[in-house]
């Protein structure tokens, strides 16, 4: 098969109207699928459900191991059994982690929104009154992120992903000219939304770079151990920031985030914070005025059911052969569609929930606007940059998580057929 570049004006048209008749008949469906957030399938939840039915069936007392009486107030930093879950998940020990409430992206929102009027460990002053603070967003990225800092007034400034993490040539070259850069947010393992596992070398450049004083990492391991495979040579592995930071002589440069909302249920889980011993004291010396403590409650529960389900390696392998045949569907399916054409390119993840393909630059947003025309709903286009714009429109991020394998199938196929209609456009207006 021609690739499109190398197909005249007339092999270009015939190809148009061939592609725009198979778009018709995908219109003509009626299709109404979703392929636009990272959220666990029903499959998924029905799963886990079983668990904490079973749970709580054989629950006598509402006490944690240390005896403490969950129906009660107390306990500011969290059960010590969630603690010592996450301690696994996220390879720090437990006396450095806070497990507290229903979601990660809250206790993230809470160090920003804490930073702007409180000291935090290294700072001389508190972030509101720094006029031109900026943050460091690696694009693509997650908008979410972007979305805590550009609320609390950040310039958000882009800088690119590699395979291997953030262009720490550039991350250097920033944060040494300028001590208004005040962190970088960062999802280290299966990037969101390219897949990518930072390196070695980017990790601890990251740890000892030069930075503000009170710089800050936002280190995101939301799918520490979102794999999709069982072999740990096909899995991400990364290293000790925390660790390197301190011994670079910058103990409180990093905060380490993840949650189980894609181990039990999204936004029912429980969202966990580590860091040095500075930075939890400083945490909790602010939320100490926001609650009383955590839903004690709800981490027995979840604690208990990932016991149930024989363990966090357990319970993720029984998400991964769910997960696994769709990633792999997807990624199939772009090969077999697009391979071919050199309209697109996309990296094979590991793990995590998203699959990211760039197309043809100038054609995301008419790819997103035809597909959800054919009754295709995905993230929209620039929603992986800061102010939603991605200056080449060409990056799409696909959520494979949410629909059936069938539905799936049709989705991706849509999604296919929009991106060679899109590059066989543009080339005909070369
Ligand atoms: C990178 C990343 N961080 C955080 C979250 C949200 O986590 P939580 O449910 O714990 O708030 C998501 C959700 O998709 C995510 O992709």
């Amino acid at each position: 098969m021609l690739s499109y570049k190398d197909m005249d004006q007339t092999q270009l048209e015939t190809t148009l109207v061939e592609l725009k008749s198979n778009y018709k008949k995908f219109k003509d469906q009626n299709l109404n699928l979703n392929m636009a957030r990272g959220k666990p399938s029903c499959d998924q939840m029905d799963m886990t459900e079983d668990f904490l039915f079973k749970v709580i069936e054989e629950t006598e007392k509402l006490e944690s191991k240390d005896g403490t009486d969950c129906r009660n107030y107390g306990i500011l930093e969290g059960l010590p059994e969630m603690r010592e879950i996450f301690s696994e998940m996220m390879e720090i020990d437990s006396d450095k982690i806070l497990a507290l409430g229903n979601s990660s992206l809250e206790l993230m929102f809470n160090v920003i929104s804490y930073s702007m009027t409180q000291l935090r460990p290294g700072a001389t002053k508190p972030w509101y009154e720094i006029k031109d603070r900026k943050f460091l967003c690696p694009v693509p990225g997650y908008d979410r992120h972007f979305a805590v800092t550009e609320h609390f007034g950040f310039e958000l400034v882009p800088v690119q992903m590699t395979e291997n993490g953030p262009d720490m040539d550039e991350v250097e070259r920033l944060c040494a000219a300028d001590d208004s850069i005040k962190g970088i947010w960062c999802v280290p393992k299966y990037s969101n939304p390219d897949g990518y596992v930072y390196d070695e070398e980017t990790t601890r450049r990251l740890a000892k770079m030069k930075a503000a004083d009170d710089f800050l990492i936002m280190w995101d391991n939301t799918y520490c151990v979102h794999h999709l495979y069982d072999d740990p040579a096909k899995q991400g592995h990364l290293l000790d920031i925390m660790a390197l930071s301190e011994e670079a002589g910058y103990p409180d440069r990093v905060l380490v985030f993840a949650s189980t909302s894609k181990m039990t249920f999204a936004n029912a889980g429980i969202g966990a914070i580590a860091g040095s011993k500075s930075n939890i004291d400083w945490y909790l010396s602010n939320l100490k005025f926001q609650t009383i403590g955590p839903d004690k409650m709800s981490q027995l529960f979840q604690a208990q059911l990932i016991k149930k389900a024989g363990g966090v390696k357990e319970l993720m392998k029984r998400h991964a052969t769910i997960l696994r045949p769709k990633f792999e569907l997807v990624l199939d399916v772009l090969q077999e569609e697009l391979g071919e054409f050199n309209i697109a390119d996309w990296h094979k993840p590991l793990g995590g929930y998203f699959i990211s393909v760039n197309l043809q630059p100038g054609t995301a947003k008419q790819v997103v606007a035809m597909c959800k025309d054919a009754g295709v709903i995905l993230t929209g286009a620039g929603a992986t940059y800061p102010y939603n714009k991605d200056p080449h429109d060409s990056n799409i991020r696909i959520a494979p998580s949410y629909p059936t394998i069938k539905e799936l199938e049709t989705a991706i196929r849509v999604f296919c057929t929009c991106a060679k209609i899109a590059a066989v456009e543009n080339y005909l207006s070369q």
